[in-house]
């Protein structure tokens, strides 16, 4: 099953996608995690997407979808992928069809989670992130157990570059005017979910299992 995230920064894309990877055994694919690998590893996408980044712009269409369509190619991306942070552009949605149709396969849901903007502000501002596996915490909503210290693997947790309250504003401005447009064009599709995300981590995730559930129902996937 392939299931794109769709939400503005702070929605709780990557926290629901580490979720329903453990319980649907896909891989999940964030555009923003392949964006900062390739800053630690210093590569040449790298050191391109970091200006963007730190703007809190979007990186341009040619080398995201290449970024991505090179992750999807991989022989773990054959029976589903759950997509956090992409599509966030039109051109981008029409480019995932085309890498799926490729592959004989296309997307089946797009689960948007809405998010209202002085919730997500909050949720930005107290995250911290695990530098080495990446687990997500939040100071007041979902600490860590030892301060600065990741329960799943014990590396040190970080706060994002961009999570500056500067650039946080910015990205949700690029949102609504960059990515929030996907939601009429998957709506129009008949695949957009949308789900509230303004509650607790397990009750998003009740819902969210809720919408797979509903779609496992049907026989055309
Ligand atoms: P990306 O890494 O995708 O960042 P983002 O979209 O700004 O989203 P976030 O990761 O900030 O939020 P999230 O929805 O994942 O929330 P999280 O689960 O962490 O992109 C970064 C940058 O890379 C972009 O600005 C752009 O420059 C570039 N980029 C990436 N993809 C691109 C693309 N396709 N095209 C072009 N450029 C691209 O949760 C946030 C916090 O809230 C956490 O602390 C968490 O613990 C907490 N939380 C989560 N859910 C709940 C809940 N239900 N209740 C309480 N707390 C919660
Ligand atoms: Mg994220
Ligand atoms: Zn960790």
């Amino acid at each position: 099953m392939y299931i794109v995230l769709l939400g503005a920064p702070g929605a709780g894309k990557g926290t629901q996608a580490e979720l329903l990877r453990e319980k649907l055994a896909i891989p999940s694919v964030s555009s923003g995690d392949l964006f900062r690998s390739a800053i630690e590893a210093g590569t040449e996408l790298g050191v391109k997407a970091k200006e963007y980044i730190d703007r809190g712009e979007l990186v341009p269409d040619g080398v995201t979808i290449a970024m991505v369509a090179e992750r999807l190619a991989q022989p773990d991306c054959t029976e589903g992928v759950i997509l956090d942070g992409f599509p966030r552009t039109v051109a981008q949605a029409e480019a995932l069809d085309g890498v799926l149709a490729e592959m004989n396969r296309r997307v089946h849901a797009v689960l948007y989670i809405k998010v209202s903007e002085d919730v997500l502000l909050k949720r930005l501002a107290g995250r911290w992130t695990c530098r080495d596996c990446g687990a997500i915490y939040h100071e007041v909503f979902g600490p860590e157990k030892t301060r600065g210290v990741c329960d799943a693997c014990g590396g040190a947790l970080y706060q994002r570059e961009d999570d500056t309250p500067e650039t946080q504003q910015r990205r949700i401005a690029v949102y609504l005017d960059r990515t929030a447009p996907l939601q009429e064009c998957y709506r129009a599709k008949g695949i957009l979910i949308e789900i509230d995300g303004d509650q607790d981590v397990d009750v998003v995730h009740r819902s969210v299992m809720a919408a797979i559930d509903s779609l496992e129902g049907n026989d055309t996937l």
